[in-house]
């Protein structure tokens, strides 16, 4: 066994975490409402909790900031999957953002299986004489983390134990944020349940968390529910970002933070490189900024691109009616950008950030091999032209599977 190995459960690897899937992910805006007007009316992310960044602004720029509240937002049981924070308040209260004008992306989060895997992982990244910006517990959503950065400033985050969103639909209340830590605990902690335990004991009720409001009328029929919109969100990612240098950022997300290299394109000249966490084709994709100004995007950003996973195509097809009759326009971007991706389109939201909304994600099995691009599904990028029926791929409902009822 070589000197880099760590037993993690058993288990040699050569670091003392495995990342198991996305998490969530967060982008800072202009404006949170006019954000959430497309992320949550229209697209059916819906509020967990709120921040108010206001206590972290210095004072002397309190009035230039503007509204200081931040969202977190959830598709599923995940306390969030998606944050949405406000850019003018974060950026005058973290110096991180000082050196990188361009970086919207708040975070790029990692599930690790064990509250170990984040407490062994702080003490890697510290021997490896990598910077840790944070680490500990945070409330809202509770969970167990560190954050480590790219290269070019992209704030990644591991984590372990995110806050579960029951049947109620409440997040846990105020008087449960208590349970803060700004560095990683003694091991063995706790058990959430043990913690829960002994609010009661206090007497703390536990129902007067965040619950979501329902002002839409629920009349979409999506597979026997009745929803706000004909469709639902039930994976997010794959991400997408833009970095000075592809072999720079590969080895951070490759040889530091362990994903795995999926394939590699060359496009026009750029190469391109596809990384997953699991069994999805990729989670990750890194593309070089020089092709930022090819494709005509613009420049004042470094992601290109955040995906949703709808429920099935039809679902995909309903929701491209429902946004064009919202007044939203599709982008149209080579699909050679996005290997193993099939039928998708691109919306922009209203920061100009480019959102994918797609259905079926190839999955990569034991040998670690995509399919080869000549039995690859070859779809319309014209959705007017799109089949009402198509034919199922082996593995187009396979992969992380969404857990629960739609709603
Ligand atoms: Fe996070």
């Amino acid at each position: 066994m070589s000197e880099n190995s760590y037993c993690v459960e058993g288990v040699s690897l050569t670091r003392p975490f495995q990342i198991r899937r996305l998490g969530h992910f967060g982008i800072n805006v202009a404006s949170v409402d006019v954000a959430l007007d497309f992320y949550s009316r229209l697209l059916g992310f819906e509020i967990s909790d709120e921040l108010d960044f206001g206590p972290r602004v210095p004072e002397a720029v309190k009035a230039q900031v503007g509204p200081t509240r931040g969202v977190f937002t959830r598709h599923g049981t995940d306390h969030h999957s998606f944050v949405l924070f406000p850019k003018r308040a974060v950026e005058a209260s973290n110096p991180h953002y000082g050196p990188y004008p361009e970086l919207t992306v708040n975070q790029i989060t990692w599930q690790v299986s064990s509250l170990r895997e984040v407490v062994d992982g702080f003490k890697w990244f510290s021997e490896q004489g990598l910077k840790i910006l944070r680490s500990g517990r945070d409330t809202p959503g509770s969970n167990w983390h560190i954050y480590p950065a790219d290269p070019d400033g992209h704030v990644n985050e591991l984590y372990y134990g995110i806050e579960q969103i029951g049947w109620a639909g409440m997040s846990k209340p105020l008087a449960m944020h208590g349970i803060r830590y700004m560095q990683p605990p003694e091991l063995p902690h706790r058990s959430e349940f043990s913690e829960v335990n002994a609010a009661l004991e206090q007497g703390l009720a536990l129902d007067g968390g965040y619950r979501r409001k329902m002002p839409l009328p629920e009349t979409f029929d999506v597979g026997g529910v009745l929803l706000a919109r004909p469709f639902k969100i039930t994976k997010i990612g794959p991400v997408r970002i833009f970095v000075k240098d592809v072999n720079e950022a590969l080895d951070f997300y490759q040889k530091t933070l362990g994903l795995s290299l999926t394939e590699e394109i060359i496009y026009e000249g750029h190469r391109c490189v596809f990384l997953r966490a699991n069994t999805e084709h990729h989670s990750l994709a890194v593309y070089p900024i020089a092709l930022r100004n090819v494709l005509g995007l613009t420049d004042n950003s470094s992601l290109f691109g955040f995906g949703v996973q709808l429920g099935s195509y039809a679902q995909l097809r309903d929701a491209i009616a429902f946004l064009t009759q919202a007044g939203l326009q599709f982008k149209e971007l080579p699909q050679a950008l996005f290997p193993g991706m099939g039928h998708h389109v691109w919306l922009s939201d209203p920061d100009g950030n480019l959102v994918q909304l797609y259905w079926e994600m190839e999955q990569i099995g034991w040998d670690g091999k995509p399919r080869p691009a000549n039995l690859r599904r070859s779809w319309n990028a014209d959705p007017t032209r799109w089949q009402a029926e198509i034919s199922p791929q082996s593995d187009s409902y396979s992969g992380e599977v969404f857990l629960g009822p739609l709603n």
